[in-house]
C-alpha cells in the first residue's frame, strides 16, 4: 500500500521540542519535512509536549502548540481524520501523559483519530532502529576491533525505560559493538563501562540516542565538565570521540516515522494501546 492510498486529512507530528534552533532545523524539522513529503495530500502540523520549551519559544515570538490545542485547531478548521505521530523514542511518561491521555478526550470529535507509535514500541522495532543506527556507525567500529559506539539515551522512571536494555540485548545478539546507557534511567554509564571493559573496548564514539542533539548531548554527553560521559570515560582510560548529532538527522531514522504513520493509518485507531 502506498502512503497516498490511506491518506488522513492531517498528520500532527509531536516532538518533545527544543530551544536550540540549529539542531531543531536538522532534526525535528527534517523529520516533519520527511513525513510531509511522504503524505503530500495531508496537512502536516506540529506540536511540542514540553511546556518549558514552548514557553521559551513563545518569549522569542514563536508559538508552538501542545497536543490539545493543536487538535482543537484542526477540528475547528474542519479536518476529519487525524494521525498523531510522536517523535519520541520510547512510549514513556511524555508519550502517555502528554499524547495518549490528551488524544483520548478528542476521540469523538473526529471521524478518525489514530496515534502512531514511538520508535521503540514493538519487538520488531528494535532491529529496525539497529539498522538505522548502522548508517551512522564509524567505519572503524566493528566487533572485536576494540572500538565501539556508546549511545546516550534519555532514560525514564517509567516502565518503558526497559526499552534501553532490550536495545542493548538486541545489539549484543546482532554482534553490533553498540552499548546503550541513559542519563536519567538504567543502564547508567557505570554499567556501560563494565561491559566495555569486559569486551576489551579501548576507544568509543559517543552518540545521543535522542532525536535532537540538545542540552544532554552537548553538555552531559560531550561536555568538558568532569561529570560528562566524555570526561568520565577519559578518566577511566578510554579514548573518546563525540558525535554530536541527533538521530533526527539520520535519513533512515526519519523513515521509521513514515512507516509508523502508515501503520497507524492501517490499524484504524491505536489510541488505547499502541504497539
Ligand atoms: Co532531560
Amino acid at each position: 500500500m502506498s502512503p497516498t492510498d490511506v491518506a488522513p486529512s492531517a498528520i500532527l507530528v509531536v516532538a518533545f521540542g527544543t530551544t536550540y534552533p540549529e539542531t531543531r532545523r536538522l532534526t525535528i524539522d527534517a523529520c516533519e519535512q520527511r513525513i510531509a513529503a511522504a503524505f503530500p495530500e495531508c496537512e502536516t502540523r506540529r506540536a511540542f509536549t514540553s511546556t518549558i520549551v514552548r514557553r521559551i519559544l513563545a518569549r522569542r515570538g514563536e508559538e508552538v502548540q501542545d497536543v490539545p490545542s493543536a487538535l482543537a485547531r484542526l477540528r475547528e478548521e474542519g479536518f476529519r481524520r487525524i494521525v498523531v505521530q510522536p517523535l519520541h523514542i520510547i512510549p514513556g511518561e511524555e508519550f502517555h501523559r502528554k499524547i495518549l491521555f490528551e488524544v483520548a478526550s478528542y476521540r469523538n470529535q473526529f471521524a478518525g483519530l489514530a496515534v502512531g507509535r514511538p520508535i521503540l514500541a514493538r519487538n520488531e522495532d528494535y532491529s529496525v532502529l539497529a539498522l538505522a543506527l548502522k548508517e551512522q556507525l564509524p567505519a572503524t567500529v566493528s566487533a572485536g576491533s576494540g572500538e565501539a559506539v556508546v549511545l546516550m539515551g534519555h532514560g525514564s522512571a517509567h516502565p518503558a525505560n526497559a526499552a534501553y536494555s532490550q536495545l542493548q540485548l538486541l545489539c549484543e545478539d546482532a554482534g553490533l559493538p553498540v552499548y546503550v546507557g541513559t542519563v536519567e534511567g538504567y543502564p547508567e554509564l557505570e554499567q556501560v563501562m563494565t561491559r566495555l571493559r569486559r569486551d576489551r573496548v579501548r576507544r568509543v564514539t559517543l552518540m545521543p540516542l535522542m532525536v535532537v542533539a540538545g542540552d544532554h548531548a552537548v553538555n552531559d554527553m560531550a561536555g568538558d565538565d568532569p561529570d560528562s560521559w566524555n570526561s568520565r570515560l577519559r578518566a577511566e582510560g578510554f579514548e573518546v570521540d563525540c558525535y554530536v548529532h541527533g538521530l533526527g538527522e539520520n535519513a533512515a531514522f526519519q523513515e521509521i516515522y513514515v512507516s509508523h504513520v502508515l501503520d497507524a493509518l492501517q490499524a484504524d485507531s491505536e489510541v488505547d494501546e499502541p504497539g
